[in-house]
């Protein structure tokens, strides 16, 4: 049964950041073959569509004047399994870090190292969440989606979502456009495991483990994502506020010969990611709080609202970051929750 809409509706328990702001009209997605009549009423009724899976990445710098689909469809289905491989189909509005934990005791493995991310299953391909050397898009095979333009369902391969660092067809052609309904991922019952990245690394050893299970990669990341990160419920965040940036190879040998400590990565054709926390952090930025808008004292790259920050609050302290990590080392920091301003 199609839940009824919700007229000047509070969006402050909606979104990680507890920002405050309404929305002209809260509709509950809870089957997603509703869409077709719901995005037809959204429109209908007027104003821009937004589409809400767990409110984890985005920053509410003003009020919708539209609706707001908030997608809460669950279920998970078997489609296939041959060998040890499987192929499991996830509702849009299931919990990311339950589905982890569910698939991780059915034994299906592979999604252990991106335990504890907050958010829903259908919002993790729009950005391609990815944490400690896995990201979505390695275990993914496709997405069903409802295109509300052109008003069909489409499946996307692995591929066609062109998923790049926190990037995919979601965030352009299809963004505004195509409602993920579901999330179909490649996952094995063989018990590899992918733990080279240096945090996790130590936490393992530090735990004494040696023959590493995917269960003790799931732990050690929950150990070190609660050590570092700060759990939402508690402290309002939207994780990363920033991408980290990615440097052309002579900008990156620019910055690394005058910064040689500067955290770094390689990335693909010769180009660096560089840490945006190690930026942020050298600028001192660390713990700073202004009102209620603060950085986070653990982890430079999130910011969070100590209660009562607003938008404004929230991104004047953003924007001043970007420009003092400009003015000392050259490098522009990008956003990397979806702003409505
Ligand atoms: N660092 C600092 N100061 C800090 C924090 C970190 O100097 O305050 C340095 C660390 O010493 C380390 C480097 O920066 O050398 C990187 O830090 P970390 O390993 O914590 O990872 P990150 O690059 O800051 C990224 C993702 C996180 C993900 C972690 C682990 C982005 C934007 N962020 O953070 O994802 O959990 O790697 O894989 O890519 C998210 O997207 O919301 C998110 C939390």
């Amino acid at each position: 049964m199609i839940q009824p809409v919700q007229t000047d509706a509070d969006l402050r328990h909606l979104n990680t950041l507890h920002l405050p702001a309404h929305a002209a009209r809260l509709q509950p997605v809870d089957d997603a073959s509703d869409l077709p009549t719901l995005t037809q009423a959204a429109r209908d009724a007027g104003g821009p569509v937004l589409v809400l899976g767990g409110g984890s990445n985005i920053v509410f710098g003003r009020n919708v004047d539209g609706t707001v689909l908030h997608m809460r469809t669950l279920g998970i289905d078997l489609l296939a399994q041959s060998g040890n491989d499987v192929l499991v189909s996830v509702a849009a509005g299931e919990n990311w870090h339950d589905w982890v934990a569910r698939a991780l005791a059915h034994g299906w493995h592979g999604l252990e190292n991106l335990a504890l991310i907050p958010g829903t299953v259908g919002a993790a391909p729009v950005q391609n969440i990815g944490a400690y050397g896995v990201e979505l898009i390695d275990r993914l095979d496709h997405v069903d989606a409802w295109d509300m333009t052109d008003r069909r369902w489409l499946r996307l391969s692995a591929d066609e979502c062109r998923a790049g660092y926190r990037d995919s067809v979601f965030k352009h052609e299809l963004a505004q456009r195509a409602i993920i309904t579901r999330v179909a991922f490649r996952l094995t019952t063989e018990a590899r495991v992918r733990c080279d990245y240096a945090d996790l690394q130590r936490e393992l050893s530090s735990r004494g483990v040696t023959q590493v299970t995917p269960q003790h990669v799931f732990d050690a990341v929950c150990a070190v994502r609660r050590a570092k990160l700060p759990d939402p419920a508690v402290l309002g965040n939207a994780g990363s506020f920033f991408r980290n940036p990615v440097l052309p190879a002579a900008d990156a040998a620019r910055l690394l010969a005058a910064h040689p400590d500067a955290a770094h990565y390689p990335a693909a054709h010769g180009a660096v990611k560089v840490a945006a926390a190690w930026l942020i952090d050298q600028c001192g930025w660390k713990g700073a709080r202004r009102g209620d808008a603060g950085v986070h004292d653990r982890q430079a790259l999130v910011l969070v609202n100590h209660g009562e920050a607003s938008a404004a609050d929230l991104l004047g302290l953003a924007a001043d970051i970007q420009a003092s990590v400009q003015a000392r080392f050259g490098v522009t920091l990008e956003p990397e929750p979806l702003i409505l301003r």
